[in-house]
C-alpha cells in the first residue's frame, strides 16, 4: 500500500517506519525540513529505541517530502499524525489538525480514484466525523464516505518500547463506517494475529481516551494508597502485588510513587474532564486523578522538609529529569515541579539524567547539571525522580536519600525514605 503520514512526530515517525517495515510505501510529510532530513538518512528525529534501524533498513521504501500534495497525489492512504497540544483550560488545540485537513482536501478535490484519511492523532471524541469531516468536505467539495474514505485507528504506544507496542499489540482499534476504509486497515494490519476491534469512528476515539484515563487512575489509586499504607507502616509494592493477581484487577500500572508524566496522561485526563464539562458532566474520579498526581511531588518535598527545614543555600541532588527511564523526553516529568519548587525555597539544585539533560536545561539554565550520577551524590539530599536503571549501580552509603520511585539499593547504608514507603 502506498501511505502518506503526516506529520514526523513521536507517533508519526514510530508509525510510518513500522507500516514501512510491514512491506509498505511511506511518504512522510513534515513543515519541517531538518526532520525530513533526517529521516531520509535513515535517522529517526525523536529519541525512541530501535527507530534508526528500522529507518534505515526501510530507506528504499521512505521518503520524505514538505510538498502535501503530492504526498497525497502519490498515495492510496493519509494517516493525520500531527500534534494536539493543550489549550489552557484543558481541552486540545484543533488547529493542526484543521490545516491538516484543509490541505489533504484540497488535494481530493482534483484527485481521482479513492482516498483514505485516518485519524491517529489523538483527538477527543467526535473530532473525526466533527471538525475533520466538515474540513475535509468543505475543502474537496466531496462528500466522506461515499467520495472518499475516512476513519480513525489510534495508537497505544508507550516511549520506549513503541515498536513492540506496534508490532506485539494487545489489540488494534480500527474506527470505520464504510467498508473501503475498513477494508484499507484490515489489510494493512491482515497480518497481525491479535483481537482487532472495528468500531464506529466515536468509539474508537474514545476507546484512545479511556484507556488512559484508566491507567492513569489506576496510579492515581496506587498513589492515594501508598500515601495511606505509608502512615500505617504497610508496605504498598506488597499490598499492590497481591491485589494485581486477582485477574479482573491485573498488576500493571500500580507502582506508586510521585505520580505520571509524560505527553498523554496528563494531557488526555485533562482533555477527557474538558469534554465531560463541555457536555455539563463535572468527572469527579477524573478530577480527582488530577489533584491527585499533582499532590504526589510536592509531597516528596515535604519529605526532604522534614529532613532539612530550611533548604536554603543546600545542595540538593536530583537523579532524574525524564518522565520516565529510557526516553529524553521531559514533558510533564515530575522533576519539573520539584525542582520549581527546590529553586523557590533558595536550594543549590544539581542534577543528572542520562538522556534529558539537553531537554531540561532549555527550561532551568540556572541549575548545575552534573556529568555523573554519582557527582549528584556529593549533596546535602538526593531526590530520586526516575528509576532509571544506573541509579541502581550507586553507593547511596551515608546519605540521605529521599526516592520518588522506589530504587531498591538506595535502601541500604542511607538515611532513607520513599514518597509512599
Ligand atoms: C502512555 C500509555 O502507556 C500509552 O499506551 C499511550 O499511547 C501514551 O501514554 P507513555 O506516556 O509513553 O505511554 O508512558 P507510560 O509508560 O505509560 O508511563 C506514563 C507515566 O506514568 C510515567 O511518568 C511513569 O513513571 C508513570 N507510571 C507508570 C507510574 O507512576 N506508575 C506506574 O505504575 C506506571
Amino acid at each position: 500500500m502506498k501511505i502518506s503520514i503526516l506529520g514526523t512526530g513521536y507517533v508519526g515517525a514510530v508509525t510510518g517506519a513500522c507500516f514501512a517495515e510491514l512491506g509498505n510505501d511511506i511518504t512522510f510529510v513534515d513543515i519541517d525540513p531538518t526532520k525530513l532530513d533526517c529521516i531520509r538518512t535513515g535517522r529517526s528525529p525523536i529519541y525512541e529505541p530501535g527507530l534508526d534501524e528500522l529507518l534505515t533498513r526501510n530507506l528504499h521504501r521512505i521518503s520524505a517530502t514538505t510538498d502535501t500534495t503530492q504526498a497525497i497525489r502519490d498515495t492510496d492512504a493519509t494517516f493525520i499524525c500531527v500534534g494536539t497540544p493543550s489549550n489552557p483550560d484543558g481541552s486540545i488545540d484543533l488547529r493542526y489538525i484543521e490545516s491538516a485537513s484543509r490541505d489533504i482536501g484540497l488535494v481530493l478535490q482534483e484527485k481521482e480514484g479513492w482516498h483514505t484519511v485516518v485519524m491517529k492523532s489523538t483527538v477527543v471524541s467526535g473530532t473525526t466525523k466533527g471538525i475533520v469531516r466538515s474540513t475535509l468536505e468543505e475543502a474537496s467539495g466531496k462528500e466522506a464516505f461515499r467520495d472518499f474514505g475516512l476513519a480513525s485507528n489510534p495508537e497505544f504506544l508507550k516511549e520506549g518500547s513503541a515498536l513492540a507496542d506496534v508490532f506485539s499489540p494487545d489489540r488494534i482499534v480500527i474506527g470505520a463506517e464504510d467498508p473501503r476504509s475498513r477494508e484499507v486497515l484490515e489489510t494493512l494490519y491482515a497480518s497481525f494475529d491479535c483481537p482487532k476491534l472495528v468500531t464506529a469512528i466515536p468509539v474508537a476515539e474514545m476507546i484512545k481516551y479511556v484507556s488512559n484515563a484508566f491507567l492513569a487512575t489506576k496510579i492515581s489509586f496506587a498513589n492515594e494508597i501508598g500515601n495511606l499504607c505509608k502512615l500505617m507502616g504497610i508496605d504498598t509494592a506488597e499490598v499492590f502485588a497481591g491485589v494485581g493477581l486477582d485477574a479482573r484487577i491485573n498488576p500493571a500500572f500500580f507502582r506508586s510513587g510521585i505520580g505520571f508524566g509524560g505527553s498523554c496522561f496528563p494531557k488526555d485526563v485533562r482533555a477527557l474532564i474538558a469534554q465531560a464539562e463541555a457536555s455539563g458532566l463535572h468527572p469527579k474520579i477524573l478530577s480527582s486523578v488530577v489533584a491527585v498526581n499533582e499532590d504526589q511531588p510536592l509531597r516528596l518535598l515535604a519529605l526532604l522538609r522534614k529532613h532539612i527545614p530550611d533548604l536554603k543555600g543546600k545542595r540538593i541532588g536530583v537523579l532524574g529529569l525524564a518522565f520516565k527511564p529510557d526516553t529524553d523526553d521531559i514533558r510533564e516529568s515530575r522533576a519539573i515541579p520539584i525542582v520549581s519548587a527546590l529553586l523557590d525555597a533558595g536550594a543549590d539544585v544539581i542534577a543528572y539524567d542520562p538522556l534529558a539533560i539537553a531537554n531540561f536545561q532549555s527550561f532551568f539554565p540556572e541549575i548545575t547539571y552534573a556529568s555523573s550520577a554519582a557527582e549528584v551524590l556529593e549533596s546535602d539530599a538526593v531526590l530520586i525522580i526516575t528509576e532509571w536503571k544506573e541509579f541502581e549501580a550507586l553507593d547511596y552509603t551515608g546519605r540521605l536519600v529521599l526516592d520518588g520511585r522506589r530504587i531498591q539499593k538506595a535502601a541500604v547504608g542511607s538515611i532513607y525514605e520513599g514518597v509512599c514507603w
